[in-house]
Order: structure tokens, then sequence, then C-alpha cells
């Protein structure tokens, strides 16, 4: 691979846990956690894609929480408005996954930038990293706030390139969202998915350069320059 500048990557299912939040549903509705968050994952997601397709930007907290009082309508959850707030809260707490950690000691050491770039607002991304304590080993954390529009829109990916100074055939570009990894291989960045889940990859047209199953092959494809 030709010289990697920096590396990119999702927030969401990346870096972090979004399941991580199943505990706090379990508490709250016994037996129902992991169904509950699937559904308030897929439903957060469809909301992003919608209001971007609507041009109706909305923070991703808010969409977030639109979300969850979809599913607890659906679901026929009796859950009260500070319960909600409650699983909101949780979604800016999210665990980093085991091979985060090592994954950007690693990437540090080689001196590279590393920047977060999500759907997330300013403030959800700078909760969730705080939370996590990691917030030492990123250069730069990019909201999609300053365009209001979500990622697979190219408008969110061109702020990687834009902050990062570097060309996007120079910047790798790291998410475990099959969708995620498409659009930033139809934008032109370098693209590596992590496969977390052994599934398979969207039939969108484009195909990710390397697919890995954990993020500690991530520095290996940095260093080989
Ligand atoms: C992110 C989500 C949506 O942009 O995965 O971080």
């Amino acid at each position: 691979m030709r010289n990697i500048k920096g590396v990119v990557f999702d927030l969401y299912g990346t870096l972090y846990d979004v399941h991580s939040v199943a505990e706090q549903c379990e508490a709250l509705v016994p037996g129902r956690g992991a169904e509950i968050s699937a559904l308030w994952r897929q439903k957060q997601l469809e909301y992003t894609w919608l209001r971007s397709l609507m041009n109706r930007y909305r923070p991703f907290e808010a969409i977030t929480a639109d979300a969850l009082l979809h599913v607890c309508k659906r679901l026929s959850l009796p859950l009260v408005d500070s319960q909600r707030a409650e699983l909101c809260d949780a979604y800016l707490q999210l665990k980093p996954f085991s091979d985060t950690a090592p994954t950007l000691r690693q990437l540090s050491a080689l001196g590279l930038p590393i920047a977060i770039l999500s759907n997330g607002s300013v403030h959800s991304i700078s909760e969730v990293v705080q939370h996590s304590g990691l917030e030492a080993h990123f250069t730069h954390l990019i909201s999609v706030e300053r365009v209001q529009v979500f990622k697979p829109h190219g408008s969110a990916y061109e702020l990687g390139v834009d902050i990062l100074g570097a060309r996007r055939e120079d910047l790798l570009f790291v998410s475990s969202n099959a969708w995620d990894a498409s659009g930033a291989k139809d934008f032109g960045y370098n693209v590596a998915w992590v496969n977390r889940g052994g599934t398979a990859f969207d039939e969108l047209g484009v195909r990710p350069d390397f697919e890995i199953s954990s993020l500690i092959e991530v520095p290996r494809f940095a260093a080989a320059q």
C-alpha cells in the first residue's frame, strides 16, 4: 500500500461498542436488553439516512432519543422519560472494544495523525472518548455536524480530507459498518473494513481494500510504508 499519512476511524461499532447499552436496557426491561439495543441502533441509523435524504439534519443524540422513543412504542415498553434519558446517557458512555486501546497505542507510537470521523455530534463524540480515557490518542475528533449531513454522504467524508490536510488516497479509513466502508471507498479513501460480526459485505458496487477481523491489524497497514 502507498504511504499512509493518517488513519481515520468510524466511532460507533468500530472503536466503541454500541451494544454495551444492552446492559442498561436489560436492567430496565429484563429479558429484552439485546433486542432493544439492536432495534435501537438499526432505527438510529435509518433516521440518519432518512434525514440526510430529506435534508432535515438533527444532531445525533436527538436522533438517538427519537429512535429509542420509536422502539419503546413499537415494543409497547412502558418506559418513563427519566428511564429513556438514562438509556440515552448510556450512549454517551459506550465501552471501547478490547482491541481499541492497544491499536491506538500502536498507531500513536508510529506518530501518524489519528482521527475519528463520526455521525455523532461534537458533544457525543467528545463525551464517549473522554469517558473511555482515550482522548490523548486522537489528533482530530471530527463530527458531521459541520456539514449537517450524515455519512455516507460525500460531504461528510470530505471533512476528513479537509481537516487532516491530506489527499484521500493517502488516508486509511477504518470502519466496521459495511455501509460506511462502502461510502468511504466510494469517496476514495483506502478502506479497511473490520468485519467484527463475520458477516457479508454490502452490495453497493464498491469493495473495501482490506477486510480484517480485528483493529489490531490496522497498524501494520499504516506501518507498511
Ligand atoms: C459513526 C456511526 C454511525 O459515524 O457508526 O460513528
